[in-house]
């Protein structure tokens, strides 16, 4: 059996961090390398291997994965919605070639794996509100869920064309406490908790009634992990999987925060990312993902609250 040795590509980031830690348990601190544009991270000190690394230098990753006898690659570095809305040609420069470079490489170096996250954001005005389902009608109008659709497509065609095990899942918003997240329309769902704990209230840049499907970073990874392990012929979609765990608005996510902190107060200032998250689905029909591989979320709304609430 091959001994498997995994590269993380922006392993500093809201997910990296989180992935990385559990993916070392799992393979062995010394067989996940952490590299990301940071220089360290002081979640991920001591836990293993890290490297300053930019993934737009090909060269430079090619000779990391050689160096280090890289068999997997999961690559995470990106930008988001919201950032992404702000500087458009950066976000598609480093979404697009970025991916690229990671395929070209898995391609000439025979990787056993790759995988690369998409997400919700392919969705757009025309999909269907509620339950979106796999496949459907699909025009995002943002540039992160353009590059998003785009490298869904990158994937399917390296796979089909050169083989490449490459696997993908459409991530909702996911809420976590360890490390900060970067920059999405979804950001809000995480910003509430620091100010209820902190100040109490929390003024929110989307409207109260805006759903938006969500889910809990410890279902997100086990979701990574389980597709991951998954044996190949089971995987019957090779562009990116829809999954889902739950769907609140901000006026139920504070009812839920109100359960623990009865004091807590919320106002709305909705601003430039309300567009954005008016043109997501409330929510996600991830069947196929249930089938496929036997996808089932652990947490809800109240559960997650608690849980967050405990740890931040
Ligand atoms: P993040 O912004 O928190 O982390 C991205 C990391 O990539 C950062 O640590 C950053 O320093 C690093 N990075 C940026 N440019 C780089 C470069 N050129 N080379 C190397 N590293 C670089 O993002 P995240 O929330 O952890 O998201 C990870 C992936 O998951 C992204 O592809 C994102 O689109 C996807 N995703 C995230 C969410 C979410 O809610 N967090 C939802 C859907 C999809
Ligand atoms: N959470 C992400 C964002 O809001 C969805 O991809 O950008």
């Amino acid at each position: 059996m091959v001994k498997e040795k995994i590269l993380v590509i922006g392993a500093s980031g809201q997910i990296g961090v989180e992935l990385t830690l559990a993916l070392r348990k799992i393979y062995g601190n010394n067989n996940v390398v952490a590299s990301d544009l940071r220089e360290q991270n002081p979640l991920l000190e001591g836990t293993g291997p890290y490297v300053s690394l930019d993934v737009m230098n090909k060269e430079m990753l090619h000779v990391q994965v050689i160096r280090q006898n890289i068999t997997q690659i999961y690559l995470l570095a990106a930008i988001l919605s919201a950032t992404g809305e702000k500087n458009p040609n950066l976000a598609w420069h480093l979404n697009m070639q970025g991916l690229l470079n990671v395929l070209d490489i898995a391609r000439e170096e025979k990787l056993s794996k790759v995988y690369w996250p998409s997400s919700i954001a392919v969705f757009g005005p025309t999909s269907p509100k509620q339950s979106c389902p796999q496949q459907t009608i699909i025009e995002p109008i943002t540039v992160y869920g353009i590059s998003k659709y785009a490298g869904e497509f990158w994937c399917n065609y390296y796979n089909q064309r050169y083989g490449v095990d490459v696997r993908s899942l459409r991530y909702p918003g996911l809420i976590s406490y360890k490390s900060a997240p970067g920059g999405g329309t979804t950001d809000y769902a995480i910003e509430i908790f620091h100010e209820a704990l902190e100040n109490k209230k929390y003024e929110c840049f989307l409207q109260e009634d805006t759903y938006l499907p969500m889910m809990y970073m410890p279902d997100a990874i086990r979701a990574t992990i389980e597709l991951m392990e998954a044996p190949a012929e089971n995987i019957s979609i090779r562009t990116s999987y829809n999954i889902s765990a739950m769907s609140f608005s901000p006026k139920e996510i504070t009812t839920s925060i109100k359960k623990h902190i009865p004091e807590f107060s919320i106002n709305y200032k909705p601003d430039y990312r309300q567009k954005i998250a008016n043109s997501w689905p409330q929510s996600i029909d991830d069947s196929v993902a249930a089938n496929d591989w036997n996808w089932k979320p652990e947490y809800d709304l109240d559960k997650m609250v608690k849980d967050m609430l405990d740890n931040i």
